[in-house]
């Protein structure tokens, strides 16, 4: 039987000292991108630990080809450490969140899991909730696990290093978020306000609420209550795997569409409708011209039929808008979304 449990969440300047993620008598390993030793405070912070293994963020390291490879090699440095001592810590962005929650959930079938994440997709979307995945060689995340962290730290400094296009990319989670939560987030958000770390911070916690509110009503996405996370997310994956787009720059384009379509089928008023349109437009402009002639109707069929959330009807659970804070799940045929798509010069 699964279960699940919150994690302890910290809001913190600089990243945990090494008590307060092990006590005495337990050991670690910590698996970190290699692009943080670039930040003073990363490597001062390494050498309190005994154990780390490096990696490449990335879809690579996702992949189930390379991932025995690096089984093995975790392995050897953590071969004396008892299970029940052993904590895996993932330091770094989605991918690396991913493959070490995957590892720890893995690992002589199933160690503690603390995620630090690096990135500001990491730190408000793919650090909570557990999943984790590898890639096949046909889809993304198709060999996984649901397996939740006992904490998670989200660390100031180190989200300070962030370069503003991954700023604004997380803005385009944090936009989805609003959307979903409705006036008390959506109030918060300034049309105007310029995207910065300064002006996310005191925000983050209650983004993060968000999602523990929708992830508690569905730990293993069984029913539609989690699967409203995925709003922009239908066009946003063929974006993303089409242009190399940035994931949350992906998702914005995405609630584009959702709120053309929800607003066309009658399900979002006007009003509505042009508030959240008026700030997308002000932080994503509506790119569809620019990518819209390059993706063909084949080519975005076939993404959308390798997303693991299609069904053996072709019917995916499309999440549309009634409202601000009032989404809709309604399986929606595969052909009906291309055909929508088209219509609104998405693809041709
Ligand atoms: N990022 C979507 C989810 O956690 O369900």
């Amino acid at each position: 039987m699964r279960t699940y449990l919150k994690p302890e969440i910290f809001y913190q300047d600089n990243l945990p000292p090494k008590e307060q993620v092990i006590t005495p008598g337990q050991e670690c390993i910590i698996v970190y991108d290699i692009m943080l030793t670039e930040i003073p405070e990363f490597k001062n912070w390494l050498t309190m630990f005994e154990h780390y293994y490096g990696v490449t963020g990335g879809e690579a390291l996702k992949s189930i080809k390379y991932f025995p490879e690096h089984f093995d090699k975790i392995c050897r440095k953590i071969l004396h450490a008892s299970r029940t001592g052993l904590k895996v810590i993932a330091v770094g962005g989605g991918s690396i969140g991913d493959f070490a929650g995957f590892f720890a959930s893995s690992y002589k079938r199933g160690v503690s899991l603390i995620n630090i994440p690096t990135t500001l997709l990491a730190a408000i979307d793919s650090a909570h909730g557990g999943k984790n995945g590898l890639n096949s060689s046909f889809s993304k995340n198709q060999i996984g696990t649901f397996y939740f962290p006992e904490k998670v730290f989200i660390c100031r400094k180190i989200l300070n290093y962030l370069p503003e296009d991954q700023i604004l990319s997380g803005f385009g989670e944090v936009l989805k978020t609003a959307i979903l939560a409705g006036d008390s987030l959506w109030d918060k958000l300034q049309i105007d306000d310029e995207i910065t770390m300064n002006y996310l911070w005191p925000l983050l916690p209650e983004i993060v609420d968000h999602k523990y509110k929708v992830v508690e009503k569905d730990p293993f996405e069984v029913t539609n209550k989690r699967r409203i996370l995925n709003l922009g997310h239908s066009l946003g994956h063929v974006l993303e795997k089409q242009f190399n787009l940035l994931h949350g720059e992906a998702v914005a384009q995405g609630l584009h569409f959702t709120l053309d379509w929800s607003v066309e089928k009658k399900h979002l008023s006007r009003e509505d409708y042009k508030k959240m349109k008026l700030c997308l437009e002000t932080h994503f402009p509506c790119i569809k011209e620019e990518l819209g002639p390059h993706i063909t109707k084949a080519r975005a069929l076939e993404l959308l039929m390798t997303d693991k959330k299609m069904d053996l009807d072709q019917e995916l659970n499309f999440v549309y808008l009634k409202g601000l804070g009032l989404p809709h799940v309604e399986k929606t045929k595969v052909y009906n979304i291309i055909a929508k798509l088209f219509q609104h010069s998405w693809v041709t």
